[in-house]
Parts: structure tokens; sequence; C-alpha cells
């Protein structure tokens, strides 16, 4: 059983390469339009705002948030996504390699994006929490933040223990279980192609009930304003697809 392995405390090091950006290709550019113009707005980003896009991955968002801003960054911890994104989207993109535990920045963003499930990777949660104080380290006074996060209630309903997927000449065979002990959704994903095995990865992400997401930003300097349930602006509720939280930093 997939359940009896442990998932690597440093999985988040591994399933980041040349293989993910393959596996989820439909996570474009293009579906990232929709997601930018709503983040846009609950922020009120502005042209002559500072931007970071934490985990900012192949650059899908940055694209979009490109032509709006002056200043942005996009900081990652994959040099391979990290080099996919220079070579796609141009020399002109500012990209940092860094661990989100420890941005290399003091109060140097106006604005904090953080998209798709970036966050809650770390095994321990002092560490997750040393993510929100130096995400709160690298804002302005009075900046603003926004993170699109999993919503534990769906995660729990919805919960598919396995699938198998075509992506392009690959099968994509994914085992999905929650630990309970833990609070953490699980995936193993075995990649084959043409019945060949290729490569095994792993993920594992903290889920965080809304009140207790907010205690752990706020205990990091980040005050939530606002949640919202998906990138159509609607409220979060146990059925939503996505937890948005919106906010400033505190002090
Ligand atoms: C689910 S992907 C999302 C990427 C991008 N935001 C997008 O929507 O395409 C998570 C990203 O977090 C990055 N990451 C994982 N661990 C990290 C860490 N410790 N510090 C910074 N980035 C990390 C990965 O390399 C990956 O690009």
């Amino acid at each position: 059983m997939e359940q009896d392995r442990e998932i690597d405390p440093n999985w988040y090091a591994e399933s980041f390469g040349e293989l993910y950006s393959l596996i989820y290709a439909h996570r474009s550019v293009e579906a990232a339009r929709d997601e930018v113009r709503f983040a846009a707005e609950a922020v009120k980003l502005q042209p002559t705002d500072r931007v970071l896009d934490l985990a900012c991955g192949g650059g899908r968002h940055m694209t979009h948030l490109h032509p709006n801003v002056d200043f942005l960054v996009g900081l990652d911890y994959s040099s391979t996504l990290l080099a996919m994104a220079q070579r796609e989207r141009g020399e002109s993109f500012r990209l940092v390699r860094a661990d989100m535990r420890a941005v290399p920045f003091v109060a140097a963003f106006d604005v904090v994006f953080n998209f798709f499930t970036s966050f809650g990777y770390f095994r321990h949660e002092d560490e997750n929490r040393m993510t929100v104080q130096s995400v709160a380290r690298s804002l302005r006074s009075e900046g603003r933040f926004f993170i699109d996060y999993i919503n534990p209630d769906a995660v729990r309903r919805g919960l598919e223990p396995h699938s198998v997927r075509k992506a392009g000449l690959y099968t994509v065979d994914d085992t999905r279980w929650i630990d309970d002990n833990e609070g953490r959704i699980n995936k193993r994903t075995r990649v084959s192609r043409e019945n060949r095995y290729v490569a095994t990865f792993e993920e594992s992400v903290r889920l965080y009930a809304p009140e207790e997401f907010e205690q752990l930003l706020l205990q990091g300097g980040l005050r939530i304003e606002r949640f919202y349930g998906d990138f159509s602006g609607a409220d979060l509720s146990p059925d939503s697809q996505r937890m948005i939280a919106v906010g400033h930093k505190t002090g």
C-alpha cells in the first residue's frame, strides 16, 4: 500500500523538475490569465506596486502580471522551472532561486502573490510559520498578499484515492490519501511511458481549516481580511474549489 510508505519530508525539492511541467501541462499560461485578473483586483494592484510571485514555477502568472506592473520578481526553489521561465518568458523576467522559508528581501514589495497551492509543504509547522514570517518580512508596511490554497473541506469530501490519466505520451497514476495524524493530503504519482516506468513523485500539503490558517498567518505577521472560495470571487464555503486568502501585513 502506498500509504504505508512515508512521504519524504524533502519531497518539494525533487517533485518540480522537467516532468512536472509535462504532467501538469493543463495548468497553462492561458489558464493563469483569469486567475491573475481576479488576484490583481482583489489586492487592488497598482502599476507602481513592487510585486513578488512567490513560488512562481515556470512563470505562467508572471506572464500576465508583467505588463501591468513596473517591478516584478519571481522566486522559486526549482532551478529547472526557473530556467524554463527564463527561456520561455524572456530575459526581462527577474527571477531568483531561493527557499520560501527564507525570502531574501526585506521590506521590498507592496504585494506578494502565491498561486496554486504553493504553501504548507513542510512537515514541521515551524517551517510553514517561517514561510509566513518570511513573506511578512519581504513586504513593506501595509503590504498586501494573495494566497491561493486548497480548501480542506472540499479536499476531504472529494478525495479520489486512485486515478490514472494520460498526459501526452505519459501515463500518470496518482494515489492520494489523507494523513489525519499530521493533517495532510498526500499524493504519490507514478509516471510511465509506453508501459515503461519513468519516475515517481510525491506531494504532501497541510490541510488548514480557515480559522487555523488565519491564526498561522496572524502569528507570522499577516492579517487575512477576506477569504474567497474561487477565482470568480464567491465566498468561501465547505464546497468551494479553493481557499483564497487576501490581506495585509500587520504592524
Ligand atoms: C504547485 S507548483 C506552483 C507553481 C506556480 N505558482 C504555478 O501556479 O504554476 C509549486 C511551486 O513551489 C515551488 N517550491 C517548492 N518548494 C519550494 C521552496 N521551499 N521554496 C520556494 N519554492 C518552492 C516549486 O518549485 C513549484 O514551482
